[in-house]
């Protein structure tokens, strides 16, 4: 452990993370997201050690180095120590694709769907996303934001320490305003990292039933502007999909977004087949769900760094046989990562592991690929790789300790949380819990 040197210790918090079985550290020299047999390589260190500073992860290596080492011996009673016990350490999750500003589960959606209707189906019977919104309408900012810094605090739990957030249960211009407020408010009060998007076209509000132009006017010219004054977003979000928004409605969105400095990102292929081209001009960070893509657009998407997103909690969620072709696009080179979709529809679960969990046993990745799809490849669909991610000297001190002592466990073991401890930007959470 070739360390830090004089750090001005006195102020800054320092921790630092010995007898690590597994050190997962996602560490490259390569460029871009990872692709193909790439996404494989975790880089893993056995009997690690990693030293946080201020913040940010100082160095890496393994803990027999570190202990010998002789500026971490002086300045040891400072410093907080963390005996992981063999246990795997892994950088935290990136949870690139939430919805979590909404006050209810949807229980009659729940069960009719148990008994048989599609999600479409609910959906135009006045169920579906238009059936959280009255209940967002309705919350105030304090109520939501605590709603949220709940789920922030679950999502910890879990092991993710950045997540994206989206607005669109609100769907008019104050209420998707207030959701985005209530997550700046909440994302001040979370030590992990908080990355909001505005969804406004989520779906047109009852309001604009059969004037969805209309409705993409008012997100286009009266909510974009307001959201990109306000700096309360950074990504523009659309739900591309029969029954949302049209393929022409979503390039409109995008270039509105563009216009005011922000980037986008899509729900596509959810329900059905929407081509990539002309959608990919606008050098989206991410198209998430992905189950319904033409073969034919795989190359031209290998070729950007625009991340194909699966939510597999959704497929499981709604009862769907079929699940994104994962394979498919890992061969063609295209960049693959994973997210929860925490939403109260279609993807109930925050738990990133249930998501890798389901990757593996339904969509054959490799618990390797499922690990970096659900860290770095997340990072990167949030362009946020330059910091989150992987554990490398420089990076933000982002950690996930899990009690387990194999990293394939970690999909391995159905809906069991195993995370015993996270680290958000340097901030342990506690004490080990397992
Ligand atoms: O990603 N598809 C659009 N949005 C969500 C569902 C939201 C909802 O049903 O409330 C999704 O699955
Ligand atoms: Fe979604």
């Amino acid at each position: 452990m070739n360390t830090h040197r004089k750090t001005g210790m006195r102020r800054i918090s320092a921790t630092l993370l010995v007898n690590i079985g597994q050190l997962l550290t996602l560490r490259s020299a390569a460029e871009g997201p990872r692709r193909g047999a790439f996404l494989s390589e975790l880089g893993i260190i056995q009997d690690a050690a990693v030293l946080c500073v201020g913040g940010k992860i100082v160095s890496v290596g393994s803990t027999k180095d570190a202990l010998r080492d002789p500026w971490l011996k002086k300045n040891r009673k400072k410093i907080v120590e963390i005996d992981c016990g063999g246990r795997v350490v892994l950088p935290g999750f990136v949870d690139s694709h939430t919805h979590l500003v909404f006050t209810h589960a949807r229980l009659v959606d729940f069960e009719k769907r148990i008994a048989g209707a599609s999600y479409e189906e609910i959906a135009e019977a006045g169920g579906g996303i238009r059936s959280s919104i009255d209940g967002v309408r309705k919350a105030s900012k304090a109520a939501l934001t605590q709603t949220i810094l709940a789920t922030l605090a679950d999502l910890a739990r879990h092991g993710t320490t950045t997540v994206e957030a989206k607005s669109g249960y609100g769907l008019s211009l104050e209420s998707e305003l207030k959701s985005l407020e209530a997550i700046r408010a909440a994302a001040r009060e979370w030590p992990g990292t908080v990355i909001p998007t505005f969804l406004g076209a989520h779906m047109v509000p009852a309001e604009y039933r059969g004037r969805s132009r209309e409705y993409v006017d008012v997100v286009c010219n009266e909510m974009l502007p307001a959201v990109a004054k306000r700096k309360l977003a950074q990504f523009v979000d659309v739900f591309c999909e029969r029954g949302a928004f049209s393929a022409e409605e979503t390039a409109r969105i995008f270039a509105a977004a563009k216009k005011h400095g922000l980037a986008v990102r899509a729900h596509l292929g959810q329900l059905s087949e929407t081509r990539l081209g002309p959608l990919l001009r606008y050098q989206p960070a991410s198209f998430d769900h992905m189950d319904h893509v033409n073969d034919a657009d795989l190359p031209a998407l290998a070729q950007t760094d625009t991340v194909a997103t699966f939510v597999p909690g959704a497929n499981y969620f709604l009862g769907l046989a079929r699940y994104p072709k994962a394979r498919r696009f890992i061969e063609s080179g295209v960049a693959v990562a994973l997210a929860t979709d925490y939403n109260p529809g279609s993807s109930p679960t925050l738990s990133m592991a249930m998501a890798m969990s389901l990757a593996c046993t339904q969509m054959k990745m490799s618990p390797a690929e499922a690990v970096a799809a659900a860290t770095i490849n997340g990072a990167w669909a949030l362009r946020l790789a330059d910091r989150k991610g992987s554990v490398e000297a420089g990076k933000d001190a982002d950690l996930a300790v899990f009690a387990v002592s194999d990293y394939r466990e970690i999909p391995y073991w159905v809906s069991a949380n195993r995370c015993a401890l996270t680290i958000m930007n340097g901030v342990p959470s506690g004490q080990l819990c397992w």
